[in-house]
């Protein structure tokens, strides 16, 4: 019985040295130690054996199964290990690199100037109480124009070169379309800003886009008179620039106001004394306005005589040019992401 001890011993050792993966080191185990295991067999036969015999069978049988057992476990954490490693070789992820199909790092976008200043002009005009509306790009001929107490065929509407659709609308000349939005949804006493995108048949050199943007601006109130008009002004120019600003009025036509001007500011370029920006003249035009005219208030179902109001339209290119002292306005549209990347 010895013998067969030493056999199954060396036998087993060898197939659990042989074994390459758990599964066959299992069918060792069971071939061995299983209800059916040669050992098995061998520990059941033991009650066969004459008692002196038997305790010292019994010994040895327990010394070869330990030695099994622990080799079995040595080989199993072994191979599972292996098998770990092995896993590790062709199975991994580098979570340093890049997500598929990008070969470097994808660049964040970034907000367009223009963009950036409306923004900041929204966050002005609501800390000063002024809510943001906006309006649809292709309009109506009413709200562009007739409702702005311009008439077909009155000679302002050559003033602003329109884009026309087929169908007779169009694409909006200026955001005043969104002050007459405005008055359907708001009643008297408000304050209202509308930023949006607009649109001339013009040809364009380093001054004139066919695309642009504006903030309309629009507040209606018992008494307004030009000096809340320039109070406003004057606290919208002083965020912007972050410092005061030198402003003169000067009379300018508009059908929708009246009196209608061209707010000019302080040339910030050279200071006032003249430069090639505001063309010697140490002003820039910067902010038509003016008092709306009783016919919009009208065409708004709000009664002049009861109320008044001023209303601006700032365009938006021109200052963001006086303020990073850009050149050319076809920049903005240009789709160049260096031009964007600088501010
Ligand atoms: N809508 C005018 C334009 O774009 C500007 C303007 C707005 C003038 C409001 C006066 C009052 O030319």
């Amino acid at each position: 019985m010895e013998e067969k001890l030493n056999a199954i011993l060396a036998e087993t050792l060898e197939k659990i040295k042989g074994s390459a993966d758990l599964k066959s080191l299992d069918d060792v185990r069971v071939g061995v130690l299983g209800r059916k295991g040669s050992l098995t067999l061998v520990l059941r036969s033991l009650g066969e054996l004459a008692p002196e015999e038997r305790g010292r069978m019994g010994k040895k049988a327990n010394e070869v199964k330990k030695q099994i057992e622990t080799s079995l476990d040595e080989r199993t954490s072994a191979l599972s290990e292996a098998g770990i490693s092995e896993l590790l070789k062709k199975d991994w992820i580098d979570v340093t690199l890049n997500a598929p199909g990008t070969t470097r790092r994808p660049a964040a976008g970034h907000i367009h100037p223009i963009s950036r200043l409306q923004y900041e002009i929204e966050d002005i005009f609501t800390s000063m109480g002024f809510q943001i509306l906006d309006g649809p790009e292709a309009e109506t001929e009413h709200y562009n124009f007739e409702a702005l107490n311009i008439p077909k065929h009155h000679p302002a509407r050559d003033m602003q070169d329109t884009f026309w659709t087929e169908d007779g609308n169009l694409l909006r000349t200026h955001t005043s379309a969104i002050q007459v939005r405005g008055m359907e949804k708001v009643r008297p006493p408000f304050r209202v800003v509308g930023p949006g995108r607009v649109f001339r048949y013009e040809t364009t050199d380093a001054s004139h886009e066919n695309t642009f943007y504006q903030v309309e601006g629009m507040m209606v109130d018992r008494d307004i008179s030009v000096s809340n008009l320039i109070f406003f002004m004057k606290q919208l120019l002083r965020e912007i620039f972050k410092k005061d600003v030198k402003i003169r009025l000067r009379p300018g036509f508009f059908p929708f106001v009246e009196p209608g001007f061209e707010l000019d500011i302080n040339c910030l370029i050279c200071g006032g004394s003249g430069c090639p920006v505001c063309k010697q003249s140490g002003w820039v035009e910067l902010l038509p306005c003016g008092l709306v005219h009783p016919n919009v208030l009208r065409s708004g179902g709000i009664d002049p005589d009861e109320w008044s109001g001023f209303a601006f339209g700032l365009g938006l290119n021109r200052l963001i040019m006086m303020r990073y002292g850009i050149n050319d306005i076809r920049h903005f549209l240009s789709g160049d992401v260096r031009f964007v990347y600088q501010f």
